[in-house]
């Protein structure tokens, strides 16, 4: 975790009309600067930025904040992210807390992976632009395909030599080590000797969603059937191949601007679309789309396009992956296109204008196009339509929202002509299912920790500030991950005045990220050792991980804290499972106030530490040397800020 001193360093430096001047042109209008909002297309400047205050504001979306947010809204960075790309343009050197000397050592590695991938991505690209072979070959190819220069360059497509250690001993020389070649993949270690594993392909860099270089495919050029037409660089410390998405890094801005996001097969259509104007296109390069890659999606956006190739051969297989989408309560579309064509062709041979005409006529509700392909399918054979039913049940199952599922049963009933009542009947029993499964794996979890659960140590008298910090954990547990709505302070334009003022505005982030922010606000320390330990590793585990998920977690704590965590998260979970006998439902409602039980829980803390603040000042008052004065004043304006505290309390609980 990045320490709160660095942290400070970075805020104090940062000044946010410089970070914003890197992506928006700002021009000097009174006191502040204007400029056209990133956030939306515009002709007259609505986005404003406070040098004075270090705030900026976009009139047209309604976003604002300070340099942190405005990176985390702009290029979708994520708190640690945001503050580690100001590090580096401020050449902050940044700390880390709550490190050991190994996992220093782990990260100083994975730091050395980024680099010689950002050493072979500059080395690929000269190869294909610079030398003989790389031009006749490389380049001739990517022109062939239709890719211009500008998307060469955009792309960093790149060359390797067909030669077997070119590479490898271009960057030996250049003093990289080759245990990190080794680990990247780029170079493949047998024996005593070395070879390029990318010899003679053409180079696909593949970015992280900041934009580092992670990995590549590599595209052979010749007609060798022995040899895979595409190579990919191996897992490794930086590259995980299910947490990554082909284009994303260059989509990302417009997937949320367009507030939809087109997925495709591979790199070549990535690169086509982009070329002709549809920008917000990613790929899962080749593998099926993971929930992890659809995370990264849904981050952006909650709208989903999934572009089938026109053989309908491989429809079925790839429809099956769309439940995973569904379960994360996006909406989905699918495209087919025509016999024989894939994205890349068809971006290929038409123009923008008619490739946003296909996609508006051609682009249909997954559910929909679901149930008329079984439709057609079953044809009058009423087992298959049984099985038909079932599946396209399965499917509206996975959907989150409940009016949702519900409009696509009616929806489905009428595409299928079937009625209603069926659909329903079946839903309620693959919902039954589903819950016998989850109550089933909650009974092994807790037989699992039994043994130490019954070790565990009588509870203290009722503490608030245990419990209180007891709650932080579990909502951390339960909700971390989340991305929820609070109320925040936002600058805004008086609308008499003209003036920049302090407003109460909805804001979007993670529940981990509100947390720690507030607690770090307060100074709060946690005052039970063991919470302690646990609040920082699973503020760490947010951190790093896209996808927390408790499970793993537990499994990785040692015994004394994983019963810790399951006793607090099992107290929850044992409601949850009655009221599911009772209504035979996932309730949902819980859900919903998970923002305000953050916000209270905050409130309620920054309470009893005043409170506590206030008795300290007691203490104070019976010692001879006491400033009375100075004590009075201060535990008068610690009244104060309750008052003002509760009021926001009720306003919160009520
Ligand atoms: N792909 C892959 N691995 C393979 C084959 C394909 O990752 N073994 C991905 C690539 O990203 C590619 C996309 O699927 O861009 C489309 O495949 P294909 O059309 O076979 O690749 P092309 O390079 O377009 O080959 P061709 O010129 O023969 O169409
Ligand atoms: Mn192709």
């Amino acid at each position: 975790m990045i320490s709160q001193n660095s942290i400070a360093q970075v805020f104090e430096t940062a000044r946010v009309e410089e970070v914003i001047g890197d992506f928006v042109q700002l021009k000097k209008s009174g006191s502040s600067f204007k400029g056209l909002s990133p956030f939306s297309d515009e002709r007259s400047p609505s986005f404003m930025v406070s040098p004075v205050k270090q705030i900026w504001k976009d009139f047209s979306s309604g976003k604002g904040g300070n340099a942190v947010t405005f990176l985390m809204e702009h290029e979708h960075f994520t708190y640690p992210e945001a503050i580690k790309y100001l590090a580096k343009k401020y050449n902050i050197e940044i700390e880390e807390t709550e490190r050991t000397d190994e996992e220093k050592e782990q990260q100083n590695a994975k730091e050395s992976l980024y680099l010689v991938s950002e050493y072979a991505n500059a080395y690929f690209q000269k190869v294909l632009h610079k030398t003989d072979q790389g031009k006749a070959i490389g380049l001739s190819y990517f022109k062939e395909r239709g890719f211009t220069e500008e998307t060469i360059k955009k792309f960093q497509l790149g060359y390797s030599l067909d030669d077997w250690q070119a590479f490898t001993d271009d960057a030996l020389g250049k003093g990289y080590n080759i245990d990190f070649l080794s680990a990247t993949g780029l170079t493949i270690v047998k024996d005593q000797k070395r070879f390029d594993r990318f010899k003679g392909r053409v180079m696909f860099p593949i970015h992280s969603m900041s934009g580092r270089i992670l990995g590549y495919g590599g595209r052979i050029l010749t007609n060798d059937k022995k040899a895979a037409k595409y190579l990919n660089s191996p897992e490794s410390e930086i590259y995980h191949k299910s947490k990554v998405l082909y284009g994303l890094f260059f989509a990302k801005q417009t997937i949320a601007k367009e507030d939809n996001c087109y997925l495709v097969e591979g790199y070549t259509d990535v690169i086509q679309f982009y070329q002709t104007g549809v920008k917000n296109v990613v790929s899962s390069s080749g593998t099926a789309l993971s929930s992890d890659q659809i995370r990264l999606i849904n981050r952006l956006t909650n709208n989903i396009t999934v572009l089938f190739d026109g053989d309908a051969a491989g429809i079925r297989a790839s429809i099956r992956g769309i439940d995973l989408i569904l379960e994360q309560g996006m909406n989905v579309k699918v495209c087919m296109f025509p016999d024989g064509e894939d994205p890349d062709s068809f971006a290929k041979s038409n123009t923008l204008v008619e490739i946003t005409e296909y996609l508006k006529e051609n682009a249909k509700d997954f559910i929909q196009f679901k149930a008329s392909l079984l439709v057609k399918e079953a044809n009058n054979d009423p087992i298959k339509k049984a099985e038909t039913i079932r599946d396209i049940v399965n499917s509206i199952a996975k959907i989150p929202d409940q009016i949702k599922r519900e409009v696509y049963i009616q929806e489905c009933a009428r595409i299928m002509d079937i009625s209603e009542s069926v659909l329903f009947s079946t839903l309620a029993q693959i919902n039954k299912k589903d819950l016998q499964e989850a109550s089933k794996s909650f009974k092994q979890e807790q037989k699992a920790f039994q043994v130490v659960k019954n070790t565990e140590e009588p509870k203290q008298k009722i503490d608030i500030q245990y419990e209180l910090e007891r709650k932080i954990i579990e909502i951390l547990m339960l909700y971390g991950d989340k991305t929820e709505q609070f109320e925040d302070l936002i600058l805004k334009e008086d609308e008499v005045s003209g003036e920049l003022v302090l407003e109460p505005t909805i804001h979007e982030t993670r529940v981990f990220e509100k947390l720690y922010l507030d607690l770090q606000e307060d100074e709060m320390q946690f005052t039970n050792e063991k919470f302690k330990l646990l609040y920082y590793s699973i503020i760490d585990k947010l951190n790093q991980d896209e996808d927390f998920s408790t499970r793993h977690f537990i499994n990785q704590l040692d015994q004394e804290s994983a019963s810790m965590v399951t006793t607090i998260l099992m107290d929850d979970e044992k409601y949850n499972l009655h009221d599911w006998e009772r209504n035979q439902i996932i309730p949902k409602e819980k859900d919903h106030s998970v923002s305000q039980l953050v916000s209270q829980t905050i409130l309620s803390l920054r309470c009893h530490l005043i409170d506590k603040k206030v008795a300290e000042y007691k203490n104070e008052t019976l010692k001879e040397t006491s400033d009375m004065r100075s004590i009075i004043e201060d535990v008068k304006d610690y009244v104060g800020l309750k008052m003002l505290l509760s009021r926001k309390l009720g306003k919160v609980i009520g």
